[in-house]
């Protein structure tokens, strides 16, 4: 059982423990996996803005240079001049100082003058292409991003078809397609128109950058956003751009540490970025590895979608970050977990100990060792419960010692009333002998003696003092009787009603009044009737003397609250009886009466026959006001 109570209390501090750390590990660990992905998330978002910036910037670049170059002097005189040798010779020298891709002059038809890349192919008109025409028709001077077709791009040079070529490579979750490369550019354009002294079109100057396998931009995003950090030997943040869904240019290595164009973006960024126009933020698993990735689109020139840039930061970091993260919360919680664990049992403990005190005193007391005390160590309910148990040993120690010497006190009684008991038993059977005698001569004499003989009157106070005797040894030897009562089933009420017929007529009660409580559900007991009848007899009458005059006597019979006795009950209204009597009123010839009235015998007869019966007798007086006597018989017999 103290087992069970430290285990109940130790397994349900756990029990909450633990209940409360898997929920705070669960919320915690959430929360912090939320917290992360949803930083990365704005942080790619910002790296996404960055990355645009950049390409803006290179585009404006590209633009300025086209105007300061479209400014200089020597192209409107030459143009004027028709010097054409001098327009391909610097015109082309510029292409290289700037790495242009293309520098193209047409006259102010779109008519192309001069390709610096490829000066061999002239003539054409490129008055349809998108910027040109917007070139022709304005002042300004235009950047853009656009497409241009293979045809367009072999004029300008076969290297640059097959720079700009990009086979397929098939992409899972890509969307299907048929085309098995690309074969068109995406091209970082600006144009300037030309104008002379007197402010007419001479013409349109345009440079373009082919970005398909040029890595300029790509690269700068990831040395300026992310520093070229890497993690674990991968480089923490990526940049892409896309012509369609195709990867022209990036940063996203194989693993044969190639840089992954040809493979294209998942059905969901293109639906979302290249058909909805909207950006896209989320993880995406890019080439081999998994990434918080920013999509948006790249317009052209005539605000078209024909093409997405792309930052993505490696995903494992903050994976890992999440995990170390959860790790120490789950660390934190488990040494929170034991902790409480250890603050529990020793809470445990320190409540079980006195309780365990507690239970040893118990077994001490129960063994017999009353003197035994437990010691309150703090002040609770615990020290408090203590106490009272200690002051529940005193009581039973003064109640058990109050119990030996009464039950001493019972033993000796008896004893002295056996001793007594066998002396009189005793005598009276010496004496009964030679009264039998002196009564059966004292007769005999009687009789013979002539009935004016003046000794007759002595004869006869012989023979009367002799039969007084006889009584007194035959009451004597009804206290002493050894043999046991014929017992059978009798009912106590019967024999009281019995007893009081017999009693009430007599004149000592005249002036008593008898009054009777009989339980009606009195059950039979085992016992000698006739005997019963005698101490009935002798009580009724002992009270009868106790009142001098008026009085009033009260019997009541009842079960008794163990249910193994019945009880009868005699209260008067007499004389009392004085403390220093009381333990004196069983001896035989102890009597209060004058001689001749009271012998003495009748409550020691009484008492005799009750403890035959296993029964008990009991006193209570209050001198000056009454006496009860209460008689208890067993219901079963156990002689
Ligand atoms: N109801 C009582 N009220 C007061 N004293 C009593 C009562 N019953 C008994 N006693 C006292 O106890 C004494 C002993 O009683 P017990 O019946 O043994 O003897 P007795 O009545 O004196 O004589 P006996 O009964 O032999 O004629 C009595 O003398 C009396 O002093
Ligand atoms: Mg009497």
């Amino acid at each position: 059982m103290k087992a069970l109570l430290k285990t109940k209390l130790v397994t349900s501090f756990l029990a909450v423990i633990l209940i409360c750390g898997l929920v705070a590990t669960l919320v915690g660990t959430r929360l912090i996996g939320t917290g992360i992905i949803r930083q990365a998330q704005d942080k790619v978002r910002n790296d996404l803005n960055s990355a645009r910036e950049i390409y803006r910037q290179e585009s404006e670049d590209l633009k300025d240079t086209v105007r300061l170059t479209a400014l200089r002097f020597f192209i409107k005189d030459a143009l004027l001049k028709n010097d054409m040798s001098t327009l391909t010779e610097e015109l082309g020298s510029i292409r290289k100082a700037e790495s242009f891709d293309i520098l193209t002059l047409t006259d102010n038809n779109g008519r192309v003058l001069i390709r610096t890349r490829n000066p061999s192919i002239s003539g054409d008109s490129q008055a349809d292409d998108d910027l040109v025409s917007r070139l022709l028709s304005t002042v300004e001077v235009i950047a853009a991003t656009v497409i241009v077709p293979e045809e367009e791009l072999r004029k300008e040079g076969a290297d640059l078809v097959e720079q700009a070529c990009i086979e397929f490579i098939p992409t899972p979750k890509a969307k299907p397609t048929l085309e098995i490369r690309q074969t068109s550019g995406m091209m970082m354009k600006a144009g300037a128109p030309i104008r002379g002294y007197d402010g007419s079109l001479l013409g349109v100057l345009y440079a373009g950058k082919l970005i398909n396998r040029n890595y300029k931009i790509v690269d700068k995003v990831k040395d300026t956003v992310y520093q070229a950090v890497k993690y674990k030997g991968k480089d923490i943040g990526t940049a892409t751009i896309f012509q369609g869904d195709l990867r022209i240019s990036t940063n996203v290595m194989r693993e044969d540490g190639t840089r992954a164009i040809g493979t294209r973006v998942s059905e969901e960024v293109y639906e979302q970025v290249l058909v909805k126009g909207l950006p896209w933020i989320d993880r995406a698993f890019v080439v081999n590895n998994w990434y918080i990735a920013a999509y948006e689109p790249i317009r052209d020139i005539k605000d078209e979608i024909v093409g997405i840039l792309y930052v993505g930061i490696l995903e494992e970091k903050f994976i890992d970050m999440r995990n170390s993260a959860t790790a120490m919360f789950l660390g934190i919680a488990f040494a929170g977990m034991i902790i409480a664990l250890i603050v529990s049992s020793f809470l445990a403990k320190s409540v079980l100990q006195p309780i365990k005190q507690l239970i040893f005193a118990s077994h001490q007391w129960a063994d017999g060792n009353l003197d035994f005390r437990v010691e309150a160590t703090q002040k609770d309910e615990i020290a408090e419960l203590t106490e009272t148990f200690n002051l529940m040993a005193s009581s039973l120690k003064e109640r058990d010692e109050r119990l030996k010497e009464y039950t001493q006190q019972q033993i000796m009684k008896s004893e002295r009333l056996a001793t007594l008991g066998q002396l009189a038993a005793g005598v009276a059977h010496e004496i009964n002998n030679p009264l039998g005698a002196i009564l059966m001569y004292s007769h005999l004499s009687l009789e013979e003696m002539e009935s004016e003989d003046p000794r007759r009157k002595n004869l006869e106070k012989v023979a009367a003092e002799a039969t007084r005797c006889k009584n007194i040894v035959r009451s004597l030897l009804d206290f002493a009787r050894q043999s046991e009562p014929n017992v059978e089933e009798a009912d106590a009420n019967e024999i009281l009603r019995r007893t009081l017929s017999l009693l009430q007529n007599q004149a000592q009660f005249q002036n008593i009044t008898i009054l009777t409580t009989l339980s009606t559900s009195l059950p039979k007991a085992m016992m000698d009737s006739s005997q019963v009848q005698q101490i009935f007899t002798n009580i009724i009458l002992n009270a009868a003397e106790a009142i001098d005059g008026q009085g009033e006597v009260t019997i009541a019979t009842r079960t008794a609250e163990s249910g193994e006795f019945i009880e009868i009950e005699f209260t008067d209204t007499g004389c009392g009886i004085p403390q220093e009597n009381l333990d004196k009123i069983f001896d035989p010839f102890f009597t209060t009466k004058e001689v001749g009235r009271g012998t003495g015998l009748g409550l020691a007869v009484s008492y005799g026959i009750i403890a035959r019966h296993r029964g008990t007798i009991e006193v209570k007086s209050n001198p000056g006001k009454g006496t009860t006597f209460i008689v208890r018989l067993p219901l079963k017999s156990e002689v």
